[in-house]
């Protein structure tokens, strides 16, 4: 039986074990996938204990996003961002399919990003994928981040892919009516978070929204809009469609989305 993972820290809380085991008996694979708690201290001892143990494919998690670059050899996209969550452990190889999975979770929706104008809040691991996805998709990003400074240098690296600029946080209203697609890519609404809105009530209108938070599926945010009649692409589609793509560089072909969706929202019940 072959060996898949992910670390992170904390990582009780994955749904990502659900996910991958669901398809791996869908598939009839016979392996499985587990959640490891890594503290930041012991990552190299993770990967290179990870290799030395013939386990094959890890995802990666907060914090570890960015520091198992000392580690793995980062490759396509995960190079140009500085961030990997998918490795091919034997040859030490980093992936990023978190910018797959949040492209993909906006085209299964009919969203087209190309000529629209995206505000993306925040401007950590999420946020940095998703801005380079999207400018490398030709929308012009607008970066908007509580800690300005940290906004500012986001919208530096993205504009060498593409059109972006920063907004500050405390001004977003002036931005209503002007936005196609608002990301929500910080943690607020989370479960065990507060349960607020990320931005000014009145931007949510006329506005695709898309929430990376998944859990829960309905977020403040995702309820207001839809009860504003905007579109809404959710969190737990990113998710599943990061998954499917691991299983490419991984397996050489794709998850079962459906079955990882179905497994993963089952998962997300059962933890509340
Ligand atoms: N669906 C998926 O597959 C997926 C994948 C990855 C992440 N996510 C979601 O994305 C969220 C962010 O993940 P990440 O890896 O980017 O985290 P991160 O690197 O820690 O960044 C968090 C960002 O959120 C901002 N933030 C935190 N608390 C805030 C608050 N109370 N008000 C306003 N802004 C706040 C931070 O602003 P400062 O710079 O001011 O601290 C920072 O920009 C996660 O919580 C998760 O829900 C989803």
């Amino acid at each position: 039986m072959k060996c898949y993972g992910v670390i992170g820290y904390p990582i009780k809380h994955s749904v990502s074990p659900a996910m991958h085991n669901a398809a791996f008996r869908h598939e009839g694979i016979d392996a499985i996938y587990l959640a490891f708690e890594v503290r930041p201290e012991d990552l190299k001892y993770a990967v290179l204990g990870a290799r030395a143990l013939g386990i094959k494919g890890l995802n990666v998690t907060i914090p570890h996003k960015e520091s198992i670059l000392e580690y793995v050899r980062p490759t396509g996209i995960a190079r140009k961002i500085g961030a990997v969550n998918t490795v091919a452990v034997e040859r030490l190889e980093g992936h990023n399919t978190d910018v797959y999975g949040a492209m993909r979770a906006l085209e299964e929706a009919g969203v087209n990003p190309e000529g629209k104008i995206a505000l993306i809040v925040g401007a950590g691991g999420a946020a940095k994928a998703i801005a380079f996805g999207l400018a490398e998709r030709n929308a012009t990003v607008i970066v908007t981040n509580r800690t300005e400074s940290r906004g500012i240098k986001l919208a530096d690296e993205v504009r060498g892919a593409g059109d972006c600029i920063f907004h500050p946080y405390s001004r977003l209203e002036e931005l209503k009516g002007r936005v196609d697609i608002l990301i929500n890519a910080t943690p607020v609404g989370m479960r065990g978070f507060e349960s607020k809105l990320p931005v000014p009530e009145s931007i949510v209108e006329n506005v695709v929204v898309f929430d990376t938070v998944y859990n829960p599926m309905n977020t403040p945010l995702i309820s207001l809009a839809k009860k504003r009649g905007c579109k809404v692409v959710y969190g737990i589609d990113m998710l599943v469609f990061q998954a499917v793509e691991a299983w490419k560089i991984w397996f050489g072909f794709e998850g079962d989305a459906g079955v990882m969706r179905d497994a993963a929202i089952k998962a997300l019940l059962q933890l509340q």
